[in-house]
């Protein structure tokens, strides 16, 4: 039903392992946000975890264990295939990693065809970060909210329309956007503190959207298309559209309707996770940024390919934003910052800070904000 190369297969286990342990981060940063007391236990658990993983990578890169062995006893574990997950199986490949969770997978396959779909966005959710993306399509009607916003946001800034997102889809308590922001304006719900963000510069680490414009334009450089790498509710993007900039954000519906606010607020998102190829063409953008979901918990190689796909992306002379990037101080010099001169674009700037919060202090990390500029031409 499936097939695949083993060299894909080790691709995909790698994204897989990627987008799990980016949520087990967002998972311990919410925990961190609401007590401060499982924050020293929780890194060290990651760790392990990580560990454990790279373990298994490292095992069956050597063992190279046959295909047909592995979908066999998916297929006995798993007798019944939905109907509708073989009719779609010949018309479209299906992500590889899909075969890895058969059980999600089947449970999400199996619907009504032509009625109203279960609600399930959080399984479809765990599918897609267990890198089963692109998801199978389905022959169902999506849930609709009956209040829809009757006019233009008057700013990307103003309160998000309450009643617009079906809240049974998130598990958290909050089942408003006011109730999100007064939780914890860290998660960049809250307007009132979103409206300031990209726009000061408090230390060396920030890079006001002020001075990114007068950098780009004293290199005769215009920035006029921006991809945004896990941009949270968009306000990376609302804040450029302030400067008539058109910001596309990448974001997952991580335990809040992120997806669904960056839209309310009149903005693109997009719902791919981190592993997926950027969903636009070779050198069209003029500015990747990546926020701190782009971090050290991604492994190497991973990170490897997200980056050369950013260079496709970008065209000559196109930018490329790490936005308080962290890992280790050693493994900044040691593996990341050789990682990014493969790229070899020119630093525009490079600022590196201690990372002071419990976990920062504990694992001594740090973080980088850089600049880079892609070569003109090769
Ligand atoms: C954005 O475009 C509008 C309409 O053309 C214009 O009035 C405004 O000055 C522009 N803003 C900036 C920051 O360029
Ligand atoms: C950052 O942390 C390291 C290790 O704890 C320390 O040696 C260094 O002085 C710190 N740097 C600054 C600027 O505080």
């Amino acid at each position: 039903m499936i097939r695949f190369t083993m060299g894909l297969n080790m691709l995909l286990l790698l994204a897989m392992v990627a987008t799990n342990i980016l949520s087990l981060y967002h998972l311990s940063s919410n925990l961190q946000s609401k007590s401060p007391a499982p924050v020293a236990a929780i890194p060290d658990h990651l760790l392990r975890q990580l560990h454990t993983i790279r373990a298994t990578i490292n095992h069956l890169t050597r063992l190279q264990p046959t295909t047909t062995e592995t979908t066999s006893s998916a297929k006995t574990s798993h007798p019944t295939i939905p109907s509708d997950l073989l009719i779609y199986t010949h018309i479209s490949p299906i992500a590889s990693s899909c075969k890895d969770h058969p059980d999600l997978l089947y449970q999400y396959m199996n619907y009504t065809p032509f009625s109203l779909c279960p609600n399930d966005a959080l399984l479809a959710e765990s599918l897609i970060l267990r890198g089963c993306h692109p998801l199978p399509r389905r022959r169902c009607f999506s849930r609709t909210t009956s209040t829809n916003p009757t006019s233009l946001p008057t700013s990307p800034f103003g309160t998000i329309p309450e009643n617009t997102v079906i809240w049974s889809h998130y598990t958290s308590n909050c089942k408003s956007f006011t109730c999100l922001a007064r939780f914890n304006s860290e998660m960049g719900f809250d307007m009132k503190v979103e409206k300031s963000r990209f726009l000061e510069y408090k230390s060396d680490l920030d890079l006001p959207i002020s001075q990114l414009l007068q950098l780009s334009k004293s290199a005769k450089s215009v920035i006029r298309l921006a991809l945004d790498i896990g941009g949270g509710t968009g306000t990376f993007a609302a804040q450029m559209k302030l400067q008539n900039v058109t910001v596309i954000t990448t974001t997952m519906n991580l335990g809040a309707p992120y997806n669904e606010a960056v839209a309310l607020r009149g903005l693109v998102p997009l719902h791919v996770p981190l592993q997926q190829r950027l969903p636009v063409f070779d050198g069209v953008v003029d500015l990747v940024r990546c926020g701190h979901a782009v971090n050290r918990w991604i492994p190497v190689a991973t990170m490897e390919f997200l980056f050369f796909d950013v260079d496709r992306v970008l065209r000559g002379g196109g930018y490329f934003w790490l936005d308080h990037f962290f890992s280790k101080r050693m493994d900044l010099d040691k593996v990341f910052t050789p990682l990014i001169g493969k790229l070899g674009y020119k630093k525009v700037k490079w600022a590196v800070a201690n990372k002071t919060d419990t976990s920062g202090l504990k694992n001594w990390e740090v973080y980088l904000t850089a600049l880079l500029q892609k070569p003109v031409s090769r």
